[in-house]
């Protein structure tokens, strides 16, 4: 069994592509967000941040579960998708995906998710400074790491570069030698003001 993780910043359309890519792939999906509100698996809930601490340990116990659960099935893929994907143990890991979105966009995206102001900003400065790939990064997979950029693709052209990978080992180079940087382009943009004080 081959496991994807597909990561990024909340926004960039993690479960909009996975359940496409699931469906193309006849694959298996979990939602990691989704997997810890129906399992309870929280340690406290941040006020101040408006969300919950979860259990890192406990989500993966359930993960593991789950892939043996899978294997057991005979799945060929698991696609494992959140903004926290980066805790699955390297070891699960074998096609690392970010999905990427320019600042503008990712506004408009969030917007549409009834996102609050201080919501919006703050998933928008954690995109800018690339923290999904960096957390990713220093996980030291062994393995390059695909980051795709969603600005201006649809959902589902996002979803058929995925499956052509996967299936076809097509293009892999292309997203792994890149280095998406918010902070240079929207320098160059001139607009770095907008988004920092
Ligand atoms: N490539 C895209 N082009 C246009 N709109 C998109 C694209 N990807 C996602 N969207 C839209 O952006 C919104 C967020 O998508 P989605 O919920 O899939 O993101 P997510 O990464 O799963 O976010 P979260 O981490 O909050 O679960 C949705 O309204 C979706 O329709
Ligand atoms: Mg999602």
């Amino acid at each position: 069994m081959k496991i994807v993780i597909i990561s990024g910043t909340p926004g960039t359309g993690k479960t909009s592509v996975s359940k496409i890519i699931t469906k193309k792939l006849n694959a298996k999906m979990i939602s990691l967000n989704e997997m810890v509100l129906s399992n309870n698996l929280t340690l406290s809930y941040d006020h101040k941040r408006e969300t919950a601490v979860i259990d890192t340990e406990r989500i993966i116990e359930h993960v593991k579960r789950l892939v043996n659960a899978c294997s057991r099935d005979n799945i060929n893929i698991l696609i494992i998708e959140s903004h926290f994907s980066d805790i699955i143990p390297n070891e699960l890991i074998d096609y690392p995906i970010v999905l990427r979105c320019h600042p503008d966009e990712l506004i408009k995206r969030l917007n549409k998710k009834h996102y609050t102001y201080e919501k919006i900003f703050e998933n928008v400065q954690t995109e800018i400074l690339g923290s999904c790939m960096n957390y990713l990064i220093e996980k030291n997979l062994g393995k390059e790491i695909i980051e795709i950029d969603t600005t201006d693709l649809n959902i589902e052209s996002v979803a058929e570069i995925i499956t052509d990978m996967i299936k076809y080992n097509k293009n892999i180079e292309q997203f792994t030698q890149q280095r998406i940087d918010w902070l240079e382009k929207l320098f160059q943009e001139d607009k770095l003001h907008e988004y920092f004080d």
